[in-house]
C-alpha cells in the first residue's frame, strides 16, 4: 500500500519526501484547468516516457531527475507495481512560480489576446496577423502560476521585476534554446512544435528544469502536413479534446461533460503516435 499523496495536482500525484519528490503521472486528463472523470489509458506512462527522453536528450541543462527506476525508489514506494513506468523521483526545488512559455506560432490564449486587444503577452502587434502565424523568431510569453484558479499571462517586464533581471534572462534564454532545438528536431518528422512551457526551480540558488518537459500536456505538437495560415492544424495533443469541448455548450466550469469513448481512444492513439515520432527524432542524433 502506498500512502495518500501529499498533493494531488490535476494530473499528477505528488509525494513530498523531504529533499525529493515522487511525481506520479496518472491517466487523468485536464483541459481548461478542469479534470475529467474518464482516464485515458496509459497516458501517464506515455507522458513519463516522453518527458524523461527529452530530459536525457539535453544533458547540458541541469534538471531535477534522480531516477525513474522503481527498484531505486525509497520504501514504501520501492518496486510498487502501480508506480512502474509512470513515476519519477526528483530533486525537490524551490519552484519559480512562472511558466516559461515559448511560442513559435500564434494560437491558443495568445491568439485570443491578439484578437481582443491587438497585443501578445501585453506587447502591441501590427493588425492583420492570422491564426497560426509563424513568428519570425519564437517569443517568450510567461504566465504566473497561481495557487488557485487559472495561470495568468504576464508581460516579460512583470516576470523580470518579480524574479530579477539576471534570473529572468537566464530562464528566457534557456527556454528559447530548448524550444528551438526541439522544434528543429521534430520538424524533421513533419511535426511542428507550436508552443511549449517549461518550469524551473532553484537548488542552492541555481535554476534547474523541473516538472515535465515537451510532453503533449505541456506543448502543442502540430501535424505539419495540415498546416495552413488562418486555421488550427491537426495536432497530437490535448487540442483534440479542447476542440471537442469547444463544439459542446459546456461553459468550462465544473462539472465537466462525460467524454465519449471514441474521443478517449483517439487521444490515446495520438499520444502513442507522437511518442513514436519523438523516439525516432531523438534516435537520429
Ligand atoms: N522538482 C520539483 N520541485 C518542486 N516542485 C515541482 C518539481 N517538479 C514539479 N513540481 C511541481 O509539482 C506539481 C506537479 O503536479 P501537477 O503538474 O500535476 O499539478 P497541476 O495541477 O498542474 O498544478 P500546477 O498548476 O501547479 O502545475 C506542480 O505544482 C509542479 O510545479
Ligand atoms: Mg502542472
Amino acid at each position: 500500500m502506498i500512502p495518500t499523496p501529499t498533493y494531488k495536482g490535476k494530473v499528477r500525484d505528488v509525494y513530498d519526501l523531504g529533499n525529493s519528490l515522487l511525481l506520479v503521472a496518472t491517466d487523468r486528463i485536464s483541459a481548461f484547468d478542469v479534470v475529467f472523470e474518464e482516464p485515458v489509458p496509459d497516458k501517464g506512462k506515455i507522458l513519463t516516457r516522453i518527458s524523461t527522453a527529452w530530459f536525457h536528450h539535453f544533458p547540458e541543462i541541469a534538471n531535477h531527475l534522480i531516477t525513474d527506476n522503481v527498484s531505486l525508489f525509497p520504501p514504501p514506494f520501492q518496486n510498487n507495481q502501480s508506480l512502474e513506468g509512470r513515476s519519477v523521483l526528483v530533486k525537490k526545488a524551490k519552484r519559480i512560480d512562472f511558466e516559461c512559455v515559448v511560442r513559435g506560432y500564434l494560437t491558443g490564449s495568445a491568439w485570443k489576446e491578439y484578437k481582443a486587444d491587438g497585443t501578445i503577452a501585453h506587447v502591441p502587434y501590427p493588425k492583420g496577423i492570422l491564426e497560426s502565424h509563424k513568428f519570425e523568431t519564437p517569443i517568450f510569453t510567461p504566465a504566473r502560476k497561481n495557487d488557485s484558479g487559472h495561470d495568468e499571462n504576464v508581460s516579460e517586464s512583470t516576470m523580470e521585476a518579480e524574479v530579477g533581471k539576471e534570473l529572468f534572462l537566464e530562464l528566457k534564454n534557456l527556454s528559447l534554446n530548448l524550444y528551438n532545438k526541439a522544434h528543429a528536431l521534430m520538424a524533421k518528422q513533419g511535426i511542428l512544435l507550436c508552443d511549449t512551457k517549461f518550469e524551473f526551480g532553484l537548488i542552492d540558488g541555481k535554476p534547474i528544469l523541473i516538472d515535465e518537459i515537451l510532453t503533449p500536456d505541456s506543448s502543442r505538437y502540430w501535424d505539419g502536413t495540415t498546416y495552413e495560415l488562418g486555421k488550427t492544424p491537426a495536432s497530437f495533443d490535448k487540442q483534440i479534446l479542447r476542440n471537442w469541448l469547444e463544439s459542446t455548450d459546456w461553459d468550462k466550469n465544473p462539472p465537466p461533460p462525460a467524454l465519449p469513448e471514441s474521443l478517449i481512444l483517439e487521444l490515446r492513439k495520438k499520444y502513442l503516435e507522437l511518442e513514436d515520432k519523438i523516439t525516432l527524432c531523438l534516435s537520429q542524433k
